[in-house]
């Protein structure tokens, strides 16, 4: 099949060259030149295990492009791929969707499915459809839009896709139906058929119950430093049951990159705004995860004092291990409230440096975990790379927001997340 993707971001880019393993030909449009350029030399303009690996051997069928209408004016999929951030107010940036929605309906010359896989508010399909069946340019185009939600974790996104658990598709009618069945088959993975509201209603509901699932282990947390018990041997204990399990059930300093906080904010603005019904859950995990970020913070604030001219050492700064993205990440709210009050900081990421720099913030980079050991006696940990993991902390006030460090010898004080020992 000849597929077309909009946005070659962590789902465009990991969507296109899982396609093109699985034998189909794929056409990647951005409007950054630059990223075109940089992957039209195949090279993965962002970090994602095994992508750069797979864009090389499956070059044959990959293609890359600023030029949307030739993209879009012979395809039988579009797969809309872009981003929608939040807003100010809360809400899901829709522009983007937009834009390519209206690139779409002036370009198409041929029957196609449109596919919505960035992450949308409720209705924005069928919005997508109308708009592009009232202001298509060629008459007599049969075109049908599809939900089909992105379920990757940024870090693990080309194993996620390629073994996903299960492979959502919303569809209104049997074209839609039957393509992407087809497109999907060679994937051999579940299929879970249902119509459109209902997928984009099944994705913000996952999002949003894994949210909910890290801010209730954090107050768990929370609340063992407080009762003296060990979040460790609670959430083993818990997990051991498998009607909660153990995945989400990490205990640390709160959730952040581009979805989980923007799409607690979007679903609970939507339901509120559009349709009068305050979800409650949601908003209790947006708040309890707003109040986790900076819990480390006002801990150490409140034994060490005011960090006014002293060196501090902030070790990971991406929103998670293996990946380079650092949008909402707990990383950049510490280091602000640490700039706020006068301190010295010092960092280090094994992948999140380059894109680090660009946020303007004053702090000085080191080329390892250790040598930015070296420059604090205060070191927050927030993120659980390995390398920071096992890094030694000897001497060293440790305030571990991932309760990751597993050298603890010679440690002065070690302040983990609900005592985690
Ligand atoms: N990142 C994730 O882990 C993840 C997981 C599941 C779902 N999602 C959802 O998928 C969507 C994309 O997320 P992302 O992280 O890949 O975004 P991203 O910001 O990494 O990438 C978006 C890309 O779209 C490009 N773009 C913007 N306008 C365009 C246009 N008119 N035509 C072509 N390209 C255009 C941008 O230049 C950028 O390269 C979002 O809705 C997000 O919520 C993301």
């Amino acid at each position: 099949m000849k597929i077309t993707i909009a946005g070659t971001g962590y789902v465009g880019l990991v969507t296109a060259v899982c396609l093109a393993e699985k034998g189909h030909f794929v056409t990647c449009v951005d409007v950054d030149e630059k990223k075109v350029e940089t992957l039209r030399k195949n090279i993965s303009p962002i970090y994602e295990p095994g992508l750069q690996e797979l864009m090389v051997k499956n070059e044959h069928r990959l293609t890359y492009t600023t030029d949307y209408k030739k993209a879009y004016s012979d395809a039988d999929v579009i797969f809309i791929g872009v981003g929608t951030p939040e807003q100010e107010d809360g809400t899901a940036n829709l522009s983007f969707v937009r834009a390519v929605a209206r690139q779409i309906a002036e370009n198409v010359t041929r029957d196609c499915v449109v596919v919505v896989k960035s992450t949308v508010p409720i209705g924005t399909n069928d919005e997508v459809e109308d708009y592009i069946k009232t202001n298509l340019k060629k008459s007599g185009v049969k075109i049908s839009v599809a939900s089909n939600p992105e379920f990757l974790a940024q870090g693990n996104a080309v194993k996620d896709t390629l073994h996903a658990k299960r492979i959502v598709l919303g569809v209104e009618d049997d074209f839609a139906k039957e393509t992407l069945l087809a497109l999907y088959e060679p994937f051999e993975l579940p299929m879970v058929v249902m119509n459109r509201r209902s997928a984009e209603m099944t994705n913000s509901a996952t999002n949003d119950f894994l949210d909910l699932k890290i801010s209730y282990i954090n107050e768990i947390a929370n609340l063992c430093e407080l009762v003296g018990a060990n979040i460790k041997d609670v959430t083993k204990g818990m997990s051991l049951d498998p009607r909660i399990g153990d995945k989400f059930l990490h205990a640390g300093i709160g959730y952040g990159g581009s979805c989980f906080p923007k799409d607690t904010k979007a679903l609970y603005h939507l339901a509120q705004n559009k349709y009068g019904y305050e979800m409650k859950t949601i908003k209790a995990a947006i708040d309890v995860n707003a109040l986790q970020k900076t819990k480390l913070f006002y801990e150490a604030r409140k034994s060490l004092g005011r960090f006014d001219g002293k060196n501090v050492t902030v070790l990971g700064l991406t929103f998670k291990p293996n990946t380079d993205d650092l949008r909402e990440a707990p990383s950049l709210d510490l280091i602000k409230l640490l700039e706020k009050d006068g301190a010295i900081i010092h960092a280090y990421d094994p992948v999140g440096m380059n894109n680090f720099k660009k946020t303007g913030l004053e702090v000085k980079l080191y080329e390892t975990a250790q040598k930015a050991i070296e420059q604090s006696e205060i070191v927050f940990v927030l993120t659980e790379w390995e390398e920071i993991a096992e890094a030694d902390y000897q001497n060293k006030i440790v305030y571990d927001g991932r309760n990751c460090v597993k050298n603890k010898k010679g440690i002065i004080k070690y302040i983990p997340i609900g005592n985690y020992k």
